[in-house]
């Protein structure tokens, strides 16, 4: 099939703003908008800049906005798509050229609520056993990619980067809510500050941004339980 891909370039050292480039390409039903991109790439314009890395939705470098909603470049087979396809980069970070945008204030985020395991206990023996059903208590948020699909989906990001988002908060839940850390109170001051759970509207964009199917929202409902009664 035919395909005309929009995409939403800018290089900061040469262009004054943004613009659309249109490009036609022959896509089949079953190739993702990341074959496409690599075909304008390879064949059209070397000059088009974006990130991908695995091509399988492991490593969460390629999200971008795909008609209008963020997904992953890697995950969108062009069949649910149609033949009109725009992509733009993800909002709220700073483009640094194309489709590539600043990613430091995200990974700034997520380093803030500590995403390692605290523990100072000494080391035991064998394992640090715990149950099945503790382990499952913060299954989902071991499945997070760091793609950045929610944070960047998120209106409360938009007006205030400051605010720690939904990415950062779903990996501080991951850790919280495992029973044998024990940094708790150190992320959940982080997270009661005001760049932090408080900000959250309850807007679900990134519960339906998230390409790992993360039920993001409840899980900052969770964590802003943590924080209210400093409990979890
Ligand atoms: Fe991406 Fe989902 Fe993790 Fe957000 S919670 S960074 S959308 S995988
Ligand atoms: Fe934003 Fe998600 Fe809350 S979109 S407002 S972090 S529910
Ligand atoms: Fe790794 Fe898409 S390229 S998630």
């Amino acid at each position: 099939m035919q395909v005309t891909l929009k995409i939403h370039r800018f290089n900061p050292e040469k262009d004054q703003k943004p613009y659309w480039a249109e490009y036609q390409v022959e896509a089949e039903p079953g190739d993702r908008v990341l074959d496409l991109l690599n075909h304008v790439k390879w064949y059209l314009d070397p000059t088009l800049t974006y990130r991908r890395s695995c091509a399988h939705g492991v490593c969460g470098s390629d999200a971008m906005l795909i008609n209008g909603r963020n997904r992953l470049a890697c995950k969108v087979l062009i069949k649910d798509l149609g033949n009109k396809i725009t992509v733009e980069p993800i909002r709220g970070l700073k483009v640094e050229k194309d489709l590539l945008v600043d990613m430091d204030p995200f990974f700034d985020a997520y380093k803030a609520v500590l995403p390692f395991f605290i523990n100072d206990d000494p080391v035991p023996a064998g394992e640090r056993l715990q149950s099945v059903e503790d382990r499952e208590r913060f299954d989902q948020g071991t499945k997070c990619i760091l793609c950045a699909a929610c944070t960047t989906s998120c209106p409360i990001f938009w007006v205030n980067g400051r605010y720690l988002g939904p990415a950062a908060i779903v990996q501080a839940h991951r850790f919280i809510f495992d029973s044998r850390d024990k940094g708790t109170d150190q992320r959940l001051k982080v997270l009661n500050q005001n760049t932090g759970v408080w900000r959250c509207r309850t807007a679900y964009n990134c519960t339906e941004a998230c390409p790992r199917e993360i039920p993001v929202t409840q899980l900052i409902e969770e964590v802003k339980r943590a924080v209210l009664y400093q409990q979890v």
